[in-house]
């Protein structure tokens, strides 16, 4: 029998030029470019390029990607019509993995995954699913949704359809610095859960669909959120100290820290950190950051030396907080972006699929008798 580990711990399950992940000394890594150098110098378009392509483009590589992009930013009409039936209480994330499934039914061709169909539809799903979840939002305020304005970037384009006004420079560039910093990160769960799906020569709606009910869990993209929750519930900056040491007493996690992988700092967090901390000032959000930093220094002190450390959704949260989200879109956020995470593995899955079939070990009984039900 193969060794068991719990939550496939410390097992390789695929191979990938994407991206690289040293979890000791906190590198990341897309296609060897460090993710700090693309938070600082590339754009959400480039980096997907990056991702798909295993290069970064050239300028005409580049314009004919994000023409190509542009071109797909509507959803189906049917897909919007969906939103206007859908319930204005749902939960975004609920109706996010409704409606990227949907857009399935509007596909002449669903099924096609071989690998030229799959970049299309990549292409397709996340040019417009910026679209579907701007809709969602407009129609639970009750507000006309917003078509896309196809001379806007991806990030700028998203937050215009969401507010109904063009973002300004400095906001769009912080968004797009989230959507560069959560694009990829290794076989992750929901990245695994789209490589799993595609590995039964599935479609790709079906794997973006069943990866994006991996990421709302809370040990995952929903960290966000709950770190959110957990800033709301400190009264003051000095409140930090006793809250933590409470949750810890108690057992309980704290939203944002710990990694499967990392045992030192996120590099995404260092970045997020920088960017959250600017907005807080330009914002007048200051006592968020300065909160989420007197978290910092607690779980510092008190848990770092079991390699505890701030993950990706710590300063993410103040970040989406700062530009504007409601709460519970920031799951949503990881979604737009992650999306070109999951459909690259899915390529790469395709181009050398094996079925992913692990296998359990069996503990329970043997040799049972059947008991008729009266007898039970
Ligand atoms: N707060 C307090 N203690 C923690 C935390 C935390 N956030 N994370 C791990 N620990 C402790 C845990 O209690 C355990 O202690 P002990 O050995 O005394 O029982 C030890 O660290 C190891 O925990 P684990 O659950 O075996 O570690 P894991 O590798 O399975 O967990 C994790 C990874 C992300 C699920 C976990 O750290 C966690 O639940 N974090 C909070 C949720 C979160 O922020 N998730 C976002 C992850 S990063 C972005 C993403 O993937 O979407």
């Amino acid at each position: 029998m193969p060794e068991f580990s719990k939550g496939l711990e410390g097992v390789v399950a695929a191979e990938t030029q994407m991206s690289f992940i040293d979890g000791q000394q906190g590198v990341l890594e897309y296609v060897g470019i460090a993710i700090g150098d693309l938070a600082s110098s590339s754009t959400f378009e480039e980096t997907v390029y990056l991702l798909w392509n295993k290069k970064l483009p050239t300028q005409a590589e580049l314009d004919a990607f994000t023409k190509d992009l542009r071109a797909n930013y509507d959803p189906p009409q049917g897909v919007l019509d969906m939103v206007k039936g859908m319930p204005k209480d749902a939960q975004p994330m609920h109706a996010l993995r409704s409606l990227v499934s949907a857009l399935s039914l509007f596909d002449d061709n669903p099924n096609a995954n071989d690998v030229p169909a799959a970049r299309e539809k990549a292409l397709k799903i996340l040019a417009a699913t910026p679209a579907i979840v701007a809709a969602f939002d407009r129609h639970r305020r009750g507000e006309a949704f917003v078509a896309p304005d196809k001379s806007l970037g991806f990030s700028a384009n998203f937050l215009y359809m969401l507010n109904g006004e063009k973002p300004t420079d400095a906001m769009t560039r912080a968004f797009d610095i989230c959507m560069i910093t959560h694009a990829d990160h290794g076989l992750n769960n929901s990245t695994f859960t789209a490589r799993v799906v595609i590995s039964t020569l599935s479609d790709l709606y079906s794997a973006m669909t069943a990866a994006i009910g991996s990421l709302r869990g809370p040990l995952h993209g929903g960290a966000n959120e709950g770190v959110m929750v957990m800033l709301n519930e400190l009264d003051s900056v000095e409140a930090a100290e006793k809250y933590v040491q409470d949750k810890l007493a108690n057992k309980d996690r704290i939203m944002g820290f710990g990694h499967r992988v990392y045992k030192s700092k996120d590099p995404r967090a260092s970045e997020l950190q920088t960017l959250a901390k600017q907005l807080a000032e330009d914002t007048g959000n200051m006592d968020l950051y300065d909160k989420s930093h007197a978290i910092e220094v607690v779980m510092e002190r008190e848990v770092a030396k079991k390699g505890i450390y701030p993950n990706v959704d710590f300063y993410s949260a103040t970040t989406y907080h700062c530009i504007g989200l409601k709460l519970d879109l920031f799951t949503p956020m990881f979604a737009l972006s992650r999306l070109a995470g999951w459909s690259g593995h899915v390529i790469e899955q395709l181009e050398d699929n094996r079925l992913f079939r692990p296998t359990t070990n069996y503990v329970g009984p043997h040799g049972v008798a059947y008991t008729d039900i009266a007898n039970r």
